[in-house]
């Protein structure tokens, strides 16, 4: 068997052009800077539309932050829940910097909430948060992504993938987001667009950092965690850059699961079975 040799290349990338929902938010951030890093890395510019519910110090600081660290940005608003402006955001980023390359739907919440008493407003808007405003703006985004070949990333959760009781409808709309990205990839893979969905654990962001504030809770968490420790943006942005890009070229309708090895701990935390790990041995 012979193999060629690749022609050596000058020709500079192409140029990125990536919309991050949630970008002011603890994922959102660590997200933007991933892929200014993975662009870096590659050689290509690269343009980021920095989407927020509204307008705010935040926003503006983290487009400074960004311009800082090489790209070219701009900040787009508008509440996701509603449909409209789904769809408008998609257009404020092709305005602004033409066709996108990569959407990546990161914006989303969870709340508490148990079942038996779940008002079905609480499930409705758990739902259009999390799940609806992908579909909406995946299908806003086809043409441009059709044109480029290019990828969609949903940030889902484990809570996607195991229930998460006392947290209403989240795993639902988690699980039927990461379903969603299975269905896009295989309905737009002929496109040349590939989508898929990152599944993060336990993240220290401003959403869970409440948590975080008690120190007993925070050591008995990582105590959980195999690799010993709470995950952090930065660790959840590789990931979604990773995906979204040319590294993942082949990849597509998978769900990643970033989380430090929880999920798959539960059966180690049976009482009685040989090779338990003691609980609080984690190392840090
Ligand atoms: N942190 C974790 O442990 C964890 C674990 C698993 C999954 N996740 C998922 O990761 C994603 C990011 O979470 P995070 O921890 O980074 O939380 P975060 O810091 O609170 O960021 C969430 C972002 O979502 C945006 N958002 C919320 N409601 C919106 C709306 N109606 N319209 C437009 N944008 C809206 C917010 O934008 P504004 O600030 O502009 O309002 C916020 O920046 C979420 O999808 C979450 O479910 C997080």
């Amino acid at each position: 068997m012979t193999h060629s040799t690749p022609t050596p290349t000058t020709a500079t990338p192409a140029p990125i052009h990536a919309l991050v929902t949630g970008a002011a938010g603890g994922i959102g951030r660590g997200i933007c800077f991933a892929l200014i890093a993975q662009a870096r890395r590659d050689g290509a510019p690269i343009h980021i539309s920095a989407a927020a519910s509204a307008p705010s110090e935040k926003l503006d600081h983290l487009l400074a932050e960004l311009r800082a660290a090489g790209a070219t940005a701009q900040g787009i608003t508008g509440d996701i829940t509603d449909p409209a402006q789904c769809v408008d955001l998609v257009a404020q980023a092709h305005a602004g910097g033409g066709d996108l390359t990569a959407l990546v739907c990161n914006a989303g919440a969870s709340g508490p909430g148990r079942l038996v008493d779940l008002p079905v407003a609480q499930w409705d808007h758990t739902f259009h948060l999390n799940t609806r405003s992908v579909f909406v703006m995946a299908q806003a985004a086809y043409p441009q992504l059709v044109r480029t070949r290019g990828s969609i990333t949903a940030v889902a959760s484990m809570s996607g993938l195991t229930p998460h009781p006392g947290y209403g409808g989240y795993s639902a709309a988690k699980a039927a987001l990461i379903m969603l990205c299975r269905q896009m990839a295989q309905e737009w893979g002929a496109e040349g667009i590939r989508v898929n969905a990152v599944c993060p654990g336990m993240t220290h962001t401003p959403l869970t950092a409440p948590v975080y504030t008690d120190p007993a809770v925070k050591t008995q968490r990582e105590s959980l965690v195999p690799l010993g420790r709470i995950g952090q943006p930065e660790d959840i942005g590789r990931t979604v850059a990773f995906l979204a890009g040319p590294g993942a070229a082949y990849i597509t309708g998978q769900s990643l699961v970033v989380d430090g090895g929880i999920s798959d701990h539960m059966l180690t935390m049976i009482p009685g079975r040989p090779g338990r790990p003691p609980i609080g041995s984690a190392p840090k």
